[in-house]
């Protein structure tokens, strides 16, 4: 069966007008009647642009396109009608086969995903989620410190299991103000602030605040390569992803303790493809390497998404932040488990020659 050419007009899902000479109406199909919510007996010879605006060069295009006699496309222009908010539209305009001078302009609606990448409204939106984020973290720590106090006062005149409830009320309370800090810090995180800083000496800031605290049972070996140029990190944020790891490390070491080998090594070959298609070379390389039992195989794909922990206590965002700290320095980061070896490695970019000692440290 042939479809009418009346049938497929009808049937079109997108609004489409056929314009004369001088860019009056001559018709319209159901979905453009929509689109400008009026009857075809409305709009019946009324120059389209009296009702329709498109934040594009209209008239230059449809010149050209009578003209040429050739189709043109216009992607993502916002189209207005007046009656509600310009919608996002890939605007087509064709000439008509036998009419000199007639042309046939179609709109299709760009679905909401495909709007993402430009609205910038919906970006916004993201952004201000965030702080939403934030915010909130912030305005429920009160009120839990409050509910931890009410209960440790409560407790002291309780015995037993009385007291055993309590306890858990506070045991909780806790472990939600950690969770909302570690949203907090990951939402307050700024952008990397550059200098030129020696690995070395990171890491072994790293190494000490961590043996006086979660590494404590942790035997660390440094297998460093002396001769390591210099990176070019933000060196606050780039101790938190160090200390994360450690942290980790011995998490999963479990109460006797376990070794951790921090290697620092040159290798030049590796390059990161930037979004932008330019390159960047991450000679310097920093593992972290711990003989635990390695990552547990039903989240070993996901662990560097927020929220996916392994742990009975673990929020899941240590490592989300070591992936966001390294990847806004243009760094790499990959991870490499097996029972009994587990190696996180960071890939960083070597300092600037012309940054020399001038606008370092
Ligand atoms: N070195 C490691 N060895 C074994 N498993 C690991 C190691 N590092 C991470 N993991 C696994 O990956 C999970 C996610 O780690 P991540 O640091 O993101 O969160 P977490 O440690 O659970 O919680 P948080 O760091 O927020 O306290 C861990 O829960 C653990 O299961
Ligand atoms: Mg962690």
């Amino acid at each position: 069966m042939m479809l009418t050419a009346d049938t497929i007009w009808i049937s079109l899902p997108m609004p489409v007008f056929h314009l004369g000479p001088d860019d009056l109406i001559l018709n319209l199909n159901p979905a453009a009647e929509q689109f400008l919510n009026a009857s075809f007996r409305s709009l019946a010879d009324v120059p389209l642009f009296d009702r329709l605006a498109i934040d594009a060069p209209m008239e230059e295009a449809l010149a050209r396109v009578r003209r040429d006699e050739s189709p043109l496309f216009i992607n993502n222009v916002d189209v207005g009608s007046g009656n509600r908010p310009p919608v996002v539209c890939n605007v087509q305009v064709a000439p008509v086969v036998g009419k000199r001078d007639h042309l046939l302009l179609l709109m299709e609606e760009r679905h909401i995903a495909a709007r993402l990448g430009r609205s910038h409204s919906v970006k916004s939106a993201a952004r201000s989620a965030i702080g939403m984020a934030e915010m909130l973290a912030h305005e429920i720590k009160n009120p839990l410190a409050g509910i931890a106090g009410a209960a440790q006062l409560l407790s002291m005149n309780l015995s037993g299991e009385d007291r055993e409830l309590t306890d858990l009320i506070v045991a909780e309370t806790r472990r939600v103000t950690k969770l909302l800090e570690q949203v907090e810090q990951f939402g307050n995180l700024r952008p990397p602030v550059r200098k030129v800083v020696n690995v070395h000496d990171l890491l072994d800031r790293a190494r000490r605040s961590a043996s006086v605290g979660f590494a404590a049972k942790m035997h660390v070996v440094e297998l460093y390569d002396p001769s390591l140029p210099p990176t070019w990190v933000d060196g606050d944020q780039m101790l938190q992803v160090f200390l994360n790891l450690l942290k980790n490390a011995s998490e999963a070491a479990g109460p006797e303790g376990g070794m951790v080998t921090i290697r620092t090594f040159y290798e030049p070959s590796l390059r990161l493809r930037r979004s932008d298609g330019t390159g960047a070379t991450l000679p310097l390389q920093v593992e972290i390497v711990d003989d635990g039992p390695g990552l547990p195989p039903e989240i070993a794909r996901e662990v560097f998404e927020p929220f996916v922990s392994g742990r009975e206590n673990g929020t899941g965002l240590g490592l989300a932040l070591v992936s966001k700290i390294v990847s806004e320095h243009d760094g790499w980061i990959a991870v490499d488990s097996v029972p009994g070896r587990t190696a996180f490695r960071i890939s960083l970019p070597v300092a600037p020659k012309d940054h020399g000692d001038r606008k370092g440290n």
